[in-house]
């Protein structure tokens, strides 16, 4: 059973299944195109949580419920772990017997170069993806491979958790860190330091004195970055939804890039106003 977060928790799974309702509802004019679901960390079906006595259904059970204006026409379930992934595919079997559902057990990564393929082999595929990890797993290159495809892609991106660990105040950052983030990003440790990080050198009695400091308002920084990298790959990223824990501190943002004017505008309305920056 995967954790539940807190309240972000329960308005992300709104924000995806309220978006997919709309998109399906789009869908359903466009007789011509097949939808497929695609879901990169699908997790066991079920969320447990220390404020609920019962777990709660996650995402994946809550996409498959939609049955109007009508069911997606293919789900792909991507899972790591093999409890989650048996534990999801015995909860499609029982309860949702006849829906096109397959639950894989692999890197959500290697995936999402597969669906890249059979979306460019398929192209009356239109794709949902919806990529929910815990930190900075997705690579750079599989969100490459989905330039100009139908997809729309709901993206939690670890800002504050993920990328702004690595960033270290005094820029001293450990070799497997800084490819971590080369590999997250998809930039060279030249430009992300650059953006990151400012130096300032003041004139002292003993000759000039440099130092480096860390951008100020570093997570919504971020948060920009990947922005502006989905749209080198994407003609429309939404508008984020920040997610802070208890402290008030960013820990996610969550965002949709898509090709496709009217879907930006639905993902801007269903992120909630009072959820934005
Ligand atoms: C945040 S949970 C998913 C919750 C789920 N999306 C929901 O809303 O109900 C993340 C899941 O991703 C799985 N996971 C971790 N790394 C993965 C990877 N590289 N590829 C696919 N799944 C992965 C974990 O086992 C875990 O079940």
């Amino acid at each position: 059973m995967n954790e539940f977060g807190g309240n972000w928790t329960e308005a992300k799974m709104e924000i995806v299944v309220g978006y997919a309702k709309a998109y399906l509802t789009i869908m359903s004019k466009q007789t011509w195109a097949k939808t497929l679901y695609f879901d990169g960390f699908a997790g066991s079906g079920l969320i447990g949580s220390s404020e609920h006595t019962e777990a709660i259904k996650g995402t994946a059970l809550r996409i498959l419920d939609i049955d109007q204006p009508k069911p997606f026409d293919i789900y792909y379930f991507v899972e790591k772990d093999e409890k989650n992934k048996l534990s999801l595919q015995s909860k499609i079997e029982s309860d949702y017997f006849g829906k096109n559902a397959h639950v894989i057990k692999a890197d959500c990564n290697s995936k999402l170069i597969d669906m890249a393929r059979y979306l460019n082999n398929n192209k009356n595929y239109r794709a949902l993806a919806f990529i929910d990890p815990y930190g900075m797993t997705v690579n750079w290159e599989s969100i490459e491979a989905l330039k100009g495809l139908g997809i729309d892609l709901w993206i939690l991106v670890p800002t504050g958790l993920g990328v702004n660990r690595l960033l270290k105040n005094d820029q001293n950052i450990p070799e497997p860190w800084l490819k971590k983030l080369e590999q997250f990003l998809g930039l060279s440790r030249e430009e992300i330091l650059k953006y990151f990080y400012s130096t300032t050198t003041i004139n002292t009695l003993f000759g000039d004195q440099t130092s480096v400091n860390k951008e100020k308002s570093i997570i919504q920084k971020i948060g920009n970055l990947y922005t502006q990298r989905l749209k080198t790959i994407f003609e429309f990223v939404s508008e984020s939804f920040v997610m802070r824990n208890s402290t008030n501190s960013i820990m996610y943002h969550f965002m949709m890039a898509t090709n496709n004017k009217n879907a930006l505008k639905i993902a801007n309305d269903v992120i909630k106003p009072k959820y934005r920056l």
